[in-house]
């Protein structure tokens, strides 16, 4: 259990860590609510359909005929709601700051907000479950709402850089492809929500599949790179990467991620398959280049306070994940490659959820602990985590490896007891999301009294 701050608990240290964050005197926090929402999507939307999902695929709960739809649902929850609200709130938050401007107005924050919200919320409810014309006026609606809120993150971030100073740092070419990346996503957002009304609110299978990976590893993953590349290392006592060696393993990642775009142009389903294999190869061996050069896959982050120390776990796993996921990425790649069609099921699966449960989940949470001011009082405490913060990480840790392992063990053992080990995986995520999420609302409630007891002005 958490005990209430005394005053011999809050110890603060001198900071060892120039970026991570000290409590400015007036703060924008409409971070938070970028935070929270995408918790509050996670928990009620993404995590949840994870859990029944694999029960109703198996039989053991009724829905089997909503599976396909629950699947993309799931999908866009996840991307959407989850890694690309809080990748947003960041992104709006942290750039401005990296490249030297004045923060963006929480107006403005508040905007992109309140049309990404609604979007993700109308499209994981009228997929699976709104029916007929009004099923698919909603997700067209989802998809219009979606890709403004897209476009905007996009176009912002690509402003923001322009008018900043231009640092020859990596953190600036992955933000400003990261940015292309979004612009792209609400382009593809609005065609794939025009194939669902074609498909009974169901995206034809090829496209969606190569839309989550743009997603995934363009939108998403650039982000994660800049991030990870302008205070990971750091962090963990070495410098950060030079420009001319973040260019090969970031231009070999972007390359991928353009050949799966073009895949998606009008061809041969054959050449199709084959160039986004390639993509996916490219994508993939980049992703576990980048890893060790950008993030950290082990040492210890001696250049952080001890209580935040803990934090770093979840960036090391983080990291490990990436690196299992760029080489069963690379190997599913080149498999469809070679064979001209969408192959190695198992593969992809398991690269996705070591990229989504594993890079970004574990990625989010530890650098929440690290960066967000909100954090920024518990982050100074002299004492180390409570038993159940530390029980998030273990939590999660399983959730990865069992979510990983049961997809490849796809054809290896009997289906239905492999989708139970799924949504096993999926309860466990859930749960520690579930903690965390409570860990950040005491963070909240404790933070007028901390900052009243350090005397820091409010
Ligand atoms: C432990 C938690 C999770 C569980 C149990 C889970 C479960 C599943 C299942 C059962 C599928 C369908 C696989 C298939 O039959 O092809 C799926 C697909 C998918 N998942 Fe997860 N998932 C989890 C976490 C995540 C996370 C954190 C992300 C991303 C951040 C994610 C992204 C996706 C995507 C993009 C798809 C493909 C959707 C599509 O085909 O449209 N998942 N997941």
């Amino acid at each position: 259990m958490s005990r209430s701050p005394r005053h011999e608990d809050i110890q603060l240290q001198a900071p060892t860590v120039k970026s991570a964050e000290t409590v400015p005197a007036v703060e924008d926090r409409s971070y938070l609510v970028f935070i929270l929402s995408a918790f509050a999507i996670a928990l009620g939307g993404g995590f949840l359909i994870a859990i029944f999902l694999p029960l109703a695929e198996s039989g053991t709960i009724p829905g089997a005929e909503r599976v396909p739809r629950l699947i993309q649902a799931h999908g866009w929850a996840q991307l959407q709601g989850w890694a690309g609200l809080f990748v947003a709130g960041m992104a709006l938050r942290l750039l401005p700051r990296f490249a030297g401007r004045k923060p963006l107005q929480r107006r403005m924050n508040l905007a992109v907000l309140a049309v990404l919200v609604p979007a993700v919320i109308l499209r994981i409810v009228a997929e699976p479950f709104a029916s007929g014309t009004f099923g698919a006026v909603l997700v067209i609606l989802a998809a219009i709402a979606g890709a403004i809120g897209a476009a905007a993150v996009g176009a912002t971030v690509i402003v923001t850089l322009q008018r900043g100073r231009k640092k020859q740092e990596p953190w600036r070419y992955f933000a400003l492809a990261g940015a292309a990346w979004w612009l792209l996503w609400a382009a593809l957002m609005v065609v794939g929500g025009i194939q669902a009304t074609d498909h009974a609110r169901y995206t034809p299978a090829t496209f969606d599949d190569t839309m989550t990976w743009i997603v995934m590893l363009g939108a998403i993953g650039n982000f994660i790179w800049c991030v990870q590349s302008r205070s990971v290392p750091v962090f963990f006592g070495r410098k950060n990467p030079p420009l001319r060696k973040a260019v090969p393993p970031g231009a070999l990642l972007n390359a991928g991620v353009a050949l799966l775009a073009i895949s998606l142009l009008p061809m041969s389903d054959t050449a199709g398959q084959s160039i986004a294999g390639l993509g996916l190869a490219c994508a993939g061996i980049a992703t576990a280049w980048l890893a060790p050069l950008c993030g950290a896959v082990r040492g210890k982050a001696t250049r952080l306070r001890p209580r935040a120390r803990a934090a770093s776990q979840f960036v090391l796993v983080g990291n490990l994940a990436a690196v299992l996921a760029g080489v069963l990425l690379a190997w599913a790649g080149i498999d469809s490659l070679v064979r001209g069609e969408f192959a190695a099921t198992a593969l992809r699966d398991a690269a996705r959820h070591s990229i989504g449960v594993g890079l970004i989940t574990m990625l989010i949470l530890g650098m929440a602990q690290l960066v967000a001011p909100v954090f920024a009082l518990s982050r100074a405490e002299a004492r180390p985590p409570a038993l159940w913060e530390r029980s998030v990480f273990w939590l999660m840790t399983a959730s990865l490896i069992l979510r990983v392992v049961a997809a490849l063990l796809l054809g290896h053992m009997d289906g239905q007891a492999r989708l139970h080990l799924v949504s096993a995986s999926g309860a466990l995520a859930w749960l520690g999301l579930a903690m965390f999420a409570t860990t950040i609302v005491l963070a909240i409630r404790r933070e007028p009294r901390m900052k009243a007891l350090l005397g820091v002005p409010t």
